[in-house]
C-alpha cells in the first residue's frame, strides 16, 4: 500500500478505547515491524491557540465558543500537517478522539448540533481519517469502569451520568447518517460491552476488511 491508514477511536471515557489502541499498537508492531504513531484529539502543536483551547475546553461560555472552535479547527491542521501526514508514508496513525468528540463537546456545551460543528470545523480540515472505531456502551457502565482506573482524572462537569447519555445521544446522531459527516472516513461501531480480544478481533476484521493493513507474507512451512 501507497500509504498507512489514520485511525480514530471514538468512545466515552471508561469504554475501552486506551486499551483497543495499545492492542492495535502491539498488533501492528507485532505482525509487521510498524511502530503506528498515536496522538490525541488535540496536541497542542499550534502555539498561538493554545491558550484558547485550554479556556474553551475548561471554562465554556458563549463567549469563547468561537475562538475555542478555531483553536480546535487549527490544532487539528497543525496536527495534520505536523504529525500526521508526515507518518502516514511509514506507519498508521491512531488516534484516541478525533472529530466525533468534536461534535459531542459542541454539542453538550454549547448546544450545537453536531452538523453545525462539523460544518465549521470541516471548513478549515479537510483531511479525512480513514476509519473511525466508535466503542459503544451503556453510560452507567462506561462511567464506572473509567472510575476504576488509577490515576485517570475524571472530571464533575463532564464525567457525570447526564452529560454522558447526551454524548452518547450525540454520538447515535452522527451514526445515523455517517455519509452526512465524510471527514470520520467509515464508522465501525463496536460493542464495548464484549471482551477486549473480541473487540481487538472485530476492529482487526474491520481493517483487513476495507484494506487498510497489508498482506501477511505467506506462512513458512516450519516442518521443511
Ligand atoms: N472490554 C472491556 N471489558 C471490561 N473492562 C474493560 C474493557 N476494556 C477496557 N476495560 C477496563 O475499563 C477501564 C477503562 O478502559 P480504558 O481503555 O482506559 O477506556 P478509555 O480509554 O475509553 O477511557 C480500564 O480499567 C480497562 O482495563
Ligand atoms: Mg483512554
Amino acid at each position: 500500500m501507497a500509504r498507512h491508514p489514520f485511525v480514530v477511536i471514538e468512545g466515552l471515557d471508561g469504554t475501552g478505547k486506551t486499551t483497543l489502541r495499545k492492542a492495535l499498537f502491539r498488533l501492528w508492531e507485532g505482525l509487521y515491524g510498524i511502530t503506528p504513531l498515536c496522538l490525541l484529539t488535540t496536541n497542542f502543536l499550534d502555539a498561538t491557540v493554545a491558550a484558547d483551547i485550554v479556556t474553551g475546553k475548561y471554562s465554556p461560555s458563549s463567549d469563547n465558543r468561537d475562538r475555542y472552535m478555531a483553536a480546535v479547527a487549527a490544532d487539528k491542521v497543525a496536527t495534520l500537517d505536523n504529525l500526521i501526514r508526515p507518518a502516514l508514508p511509514d506507519r498508521p496513525v491512531i488516534s484516541d478522539r478525533w472529530m466525533l468528540s468534536e461534535l459531542a463537546f459542541f454539542g453538550v456545551k454549547h448546544d450545537l448540533s453536531p452538523a453545525e460543528t462539523y460544518q465549521q470545523l470541516a471548513g478549515t480540515v479537510t483531511q479525512p481519517a480513514d476509519l473511525t472505531f466508535v466503542l459503544d456502551l451503556a453510560p452507567e457502565e462506561s462511567i464506572r469502569r473509567a472510575g476504576t482506573r488509577r490515576g485517570d482524572a475524571t472530571r464533575a462537569d463532564w464525567d457525570v451520568l447526564d452529560v454522558q447519555a447526551r454524548v452518547r445521544q450525540i454520538y447515535t446522531e452522527v451514526l445515523a447518517i455517517p455519509r452526512a459527516y465524510p471527514l470520520l472516513g467509515d464508522i465501525v461501531l463496536l460493542d464495548g460491552a464484549a471482551n477486549p480480544a473480541e473487540t481487538l478481533h472485530l476492529a482487526w476484521r474491520a481493517l483487513i476488511d476495507r484494506g487498510l493493513v497489508p498482506a501477511l507474507p505467506a506462512s513458512k512451512d516450519i516442518s521443511a
